[in-house]
C-alpha cells in the first residue's frame, strides 16, 4: 500500500555496504582513479581491528582494507606506534590499487572520550602523512551512512557496546556499556574450555554460527536488556544494530526478542561506522 511518507529502509544503504564488501574482499577489483579526483578517506582504530575506507565525491566505495589488530583498547589507542605501522601498511596498499596518494582523512572516537583520544587519533592519522580533517564520534558516524536521523544506532564491536539515540539528527542521549564482542569470545572459551585466540576463531566460524550462538545468547540478551533500559528513557525509532558482534544468523531475532521490539541489522555491519566516518572527509 502506498502511504505518502515514505518510509526510512536500509535498501540504499545494504547497497553500498555489499559493494564495499566487494572490494574488502577482492571480489571486485578497486578501478584505478583520476589524477586528482577528490577522495574521502575514513580511518576506524577499533577494538578489533583497523579499517581504511576511501570514497569517491558521491559517497560511492572506491576502496576498502582492514587488519585484525589490538592496538586499541574501549576506544584508547594504547599502542601508538603499532597503530601507525598498521594504518602506513593500509594506505599503501591503497595508493597503490588506486594509484593515487591519499593526502587527507577523518578519524572517529567513542563519544564521551574526550579531546585528548581525538587528538591521538588525528596524530596517528597525521604521521602517516594525510592530513586528519575531522575527528567524529563513531554512532553520528554511522547515523550519517544510514541516513538515520531519528532512532537509535546500538553498536557492538570487539571491546564495547555504544547506545546513541538520535532525534532530529541531534545525539540526546549516550550509553557505553564495556561489553562487546571479546565478552563473547570469552563465554565462547569458557564454555569449551579453550584458549580465548581458538574461541575467537571458533566464533567467526560461519559454519558453527548454529552451534556457537545458544552459548553467547545471554551476551546478546544483557545488550538487548541494556537498550531496553535506554529506550524507556528515551525512546526513538528505529533501532538499528551495527558492528561486527552482530554477526549471527540469529542475533536480530535474539536482540529483538529481549527489546520487545523489531531491530533492524545492515548487511556487513562492521563496515557502517567505517563508512560514515569516510563521508566526513571533504
Ligand atoms: N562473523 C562474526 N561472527 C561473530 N562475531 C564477529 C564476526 N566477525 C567479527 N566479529 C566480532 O566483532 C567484533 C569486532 O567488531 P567491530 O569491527 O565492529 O569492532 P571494532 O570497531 O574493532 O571495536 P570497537 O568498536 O569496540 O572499538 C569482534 O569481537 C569480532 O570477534
Ligand atoms: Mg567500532
Amino acid at each position: 500500500m502506498q502511504t505518502g511518507k515514505k518510509q526510512w529502509s536500509l535498501d540504499t544503504t545494504n547497497q553500498t555496504l555489499k559493494e564495499f564488501a566487494k572490494l574488502v574482499n577482492g571480489d571486485k577489483a578497486a578501478r584505478k582513479v583520476r589524477k586528482n579526483e577528490p577522495l574521502k578517506v575514513g580511518v576506524d582504530l577499533g577494538t578489533s581491528s583497523i579499517v581504511l575506507t576511501v570514497l569517491d565525491q558521491h559517497d560511492q566505495p572506491l576502496y576498502g582494507a582492514f587488519e585484525y589488530a589490538k592496538v586499541v583498547r574501549d576506544g584508547i589507542v594504547v599502542d601508538y606506534i603499532g597503530s601507525i605501522q598498521i594504518l602506513k601498511r593500509l594506505k599503501a596498499q591503497a595508493e597503490n590499487v588506486l594509484g593515487q596518494t591519499l593526502t587527507s582523512a577523518c578519524g572517529a572516537i567513542p563519544p564521551g572520550t574526550g579531546e585528548n583520544s581525538a587528538n591521538v587519533v588525528a596524530n596517528v592519522i597525521e604521521a602517516t602523512e594525510m592530513e586528519a580533517k575531522e575527528i567524529v564520534d563513531e554512532p553520528t558516524a554511522a547515523a550519517k551512512f544510514l541516513r538515520l536521523t531519528t532512532g537509535t544506532v546500538v553498536d557492538i564491536g570487539g571491546g564495547t557496546t555504544g547506545i546513541s539515540v538520535f532525534k532530529q539528527k541531534r545525539l540526546v542521549k549516550v550509553v557505553d556499556e564495556p561489553t562487546g564482542g571479546s565478552h563473547m569470545t570469552l563465554v565462547l572459551a569458557g564454555y569449551h574450555h579453550i584458549p580465548a585466540d581458538d574461541a575467537e576463531l571458533m566464533k567467526r566460524d560461519p559454519k558453527k554460527d548454529s552451534a556457537n550462538f545458544p552459548i553467547i545468547r545471554p551476551v546478546v540478551e544483557k545488550m538487548a536488556t541494556i537498550t531496553k533500559n535506554v529506550m524507556a528513557t528515551q525512546l526513538a525509532e528505529p533501532v538499528i544494530v551495527v558492528g561486527g558482534a552482530t554477526n549471527f544468523k540469529d542475533f536480530v531475532k535474539a536482540f529483538s526478542h529481549t527489546l520487545g521490539r523489531s531491530a533492524l541489522k545492515p548487511a556487513f555491519p562492521q563496515f557502517v561506522t567505517p563508512l560514515g566516518i569516510a563521508m566526513y572527509d571533504k
